[in-house]
């Protein structure tokens, strides 16, 4: 149970708030590359409360600006993308990548305002497909390089769910919380005639496991289910790497979901989707990662379908409100690794209110160059059995 305050202080995002400033200062997943196109180089990006602009110019770079201009304040999302920038529609001022102010066309000549005028933006990164912000103070850390990022040896695929509206931490609590896969997940599709796609969480759970894990590059909270029954097993596990990030296997695939804080009470996910290929080769990559939208995890009447793990997902994490009471839950033994989640993030918070660096950070390149990290592979292996059966 956590006090109204508390509650405030691990939830909200905006400038300023001490969760806002600690997500602050992580690279952000804000955009899939594949969602710019030479016909629609631009995109509106909602990121911690902040309204901004992604914008990729005629020179391939991507800017991330805010979006209402310097001049007078309208959007620059209805502006014109140029090779050396982005020119807002209303007097046609000129902002490049960094918001550097290039043209003001009816400014004298010889008018210093130029100079002076600054477009706010933030530093962007493409990497594995997707478009990463830092929205934080300066110097920026080293955008990590997931190992799904950038191997080779099978497909990648992003897919963008539609805005989850709730606050982050909701889904985070969920990715700490193991036991719900059994009656959210595998007993509703069971129930509905789809026992092959929920059985491999359909099976006694005999023990939870939680860890926290501190390495070099990166920290979390690893869990651990230990399944008993006719087919018992015991998981190698798999992480919340902090503070937004699932790293999941999911059947044949392994699934980095990344969670963006849009603002207080919505969320924007994308399910980074990594398969394995059978031989380990490395194979030609397109150039740009396909991205797909997930369809509606609702009826037309409003009514969660139930039919997909999201749609389940998601019916949990809205229907807890928009930022949950934390005032009313009572938590169990099963509920240690969501203590373990606002234990991690409430010392981090701490961190970066006394001035240092939060865990997980990145500042030496020998500490990036590809970080691996182990997931259980069960969910490969009897996807495999049930596609043979
Ligand atoms: S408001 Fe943008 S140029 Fe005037
Ligand atoms: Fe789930």
């Amino acid at each position: 149970m956590l006090s109204y305050d508390i509650n405030q202080t691990l939830t909200r995002v905006g400038h300023g708030t001490p969760a806002g400033e600690l997500l602050r200062r992580y690279w952000q997943p804000v955009a899939a590359e594949a969602e710019l196109t030479p016909e629609t180089p631009k995109l509106r990006v909602r990121a911690l409360c902040e309204d901004l602009v992604l914008f990729r110019d005629g020179q391939g770079r991507f800017g991330l600006v805010e979006e209402q201009c310097c001049h007078r304040s309208a959007s620059l999302f209805y502006g014109f993308v140029e090779d050396d920038g982005i020119r807002c529609p209303y007097h046609g001022w000129k902002f490049d990548a960094a918001g550097a102010c290039l043209d003001q066309p009816f400014e004298p000549k010889v008018s210093p305002l130029k100079e002076h005028v600054r477009q706010h933006a933030y530093p962007v990164q493409a990497l594995g497909g997707m478009i990463w912000a830092y929205l934080g103070p300066a110097p920026a850390p080293l955008l990590p390089r997931w190992e799904q990022l950038l191997r080779a040896d099978g497909e990648r695929r992003i897919f963008i769910l539609p805005v989850i509206e709730c606050n982050w931490l909701q889904i985070m609590e969920n990715s700490c919380d193991p036991c719900h896969t059994y009656y959210l997940h595998a007993h509703t599709l069971t129930l509905k005639g789809k026992d092959r796609a929920g059985a491999y969480h359909y099976r006694p759970i005999e023990k939870l496991n939680f860890e926290l894990v501190e390495e070099p590059n990166w920290i979390g909270v690893r869990k651990q289910r230990v399944y008993g029954g006719d087919q018992a097993e015991e998981e190698d596990g798999h992480p919340v790497i902090f503070p937004n990030f699932l790293l999941s296997p999911q059947r044949e695939h392994i699934v980095m979901h990344m969670r963006l804080p849009v603002d207080d009470t919505h969320t924007k996910i994308f399910r980074y989707q990594f398969t394995p290929n059978n031989d380990g080769q490395d194979e030609p990559q397109p150039n740009i990662v396909p991205c797909e939208q997930v369809l509606p995890l609702k009826n037309e009447d409003g009514v969660y379908h139930m039919n997909s793990f999201a749609s389940h997902d998601a019916m949990a994490w809205e229907t807890q409100g928009p930022i949950t009471d934390r005032g009313r839950e009572n938590l169990g033994t099963t509920d240690a690794g969501i203590a373990l989640y606002r234990r991690l993030l409430r010392e981090q918070i701490q961190r970066v209110q006394n001035g240092e660096d939060p865990k997980g950070l990145i500042r030496d390149a020998a500490l990036n160059d590809v970080i691996r990290i182990e997931v259980s592979t069960g969910q490969r292996r009897m996807a495999r059995e049930i596609a043979k059966a």
